[in-house]
């Protein structure tokens, strides 16, 4: 991460757990946690906001970490991709996607699940526009979306 003057104790909560970094008000937050708090699980792909592999939920609201600012978390509360399970413990919209070929590469895959669990929680039993609509954000360049809609669809039926 570059580094400038002005930096300052930026404290937020990251999957839980209260954590402070030394950052400037302008720090992108998606920078924040992969260079500081090695929470790499988010990626960084547009870096404009139009692709979705940066997607976190802040106050439990999706969101696009390229596009936020350090202030911007001040205070609340993040939730990334290792929020929602590990490797032993994978959470059912996980299991799902791996289950019925939801990803290839994995790059989109984490914001991709975010989104996922998200519209999830508004609406358990989306049909096939509910579903295109609540991952609109989201672009994979390498499956079809079928896998990905079978997938949030098996991860809805398990749910229930
Ligand atoms: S990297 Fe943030 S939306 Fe693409
Ligand atoms: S699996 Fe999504 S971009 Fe490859």
């Amino acid at each position: 991460m570059e580094h400038r003057e002005g930096r300052y104790a930026c404290t937020f909560r990251v999957n839980g757990e209260e954590v402070t970094v030394a950052a400037s008000p302008m720090d992108r937050v998606v920078d924040l946690l992969r260079d500081q708090l090695h929470e790499t699980g988010t990626k960084i792909s547009c870096g404009i906001g139009r692709c979705g592999a940066c997607s976190i939920w802040v106050d439990g609201r999706l969101t696009s970490s390229c596009l936020l600012l350090a202030y911007q978390v001040e205070g609340k509360e993040v939730t990334t991709i290792e929020g929602m399970g590990t490797e032993e413990r994978c959470s059912i919209v996980q299991e799902a996607f791996m289950n019925e070929g939801g990803f290839q590469c994995g790059y989109c895959t984490p914001g991709m699940i975010m989104a996922a669990e998200s519209l999830l929680r508004h609406t358990p039993d989306p049909d096939d526009e509910e579903i295109r609509e609540g991952l609109a954000g989201n672009i994979c360049r390498c499956t079809g979306y079928s896998s990905i809609i079978r997938a949030v669809k098996a991860a809805a039926a398990n749910l229930q």
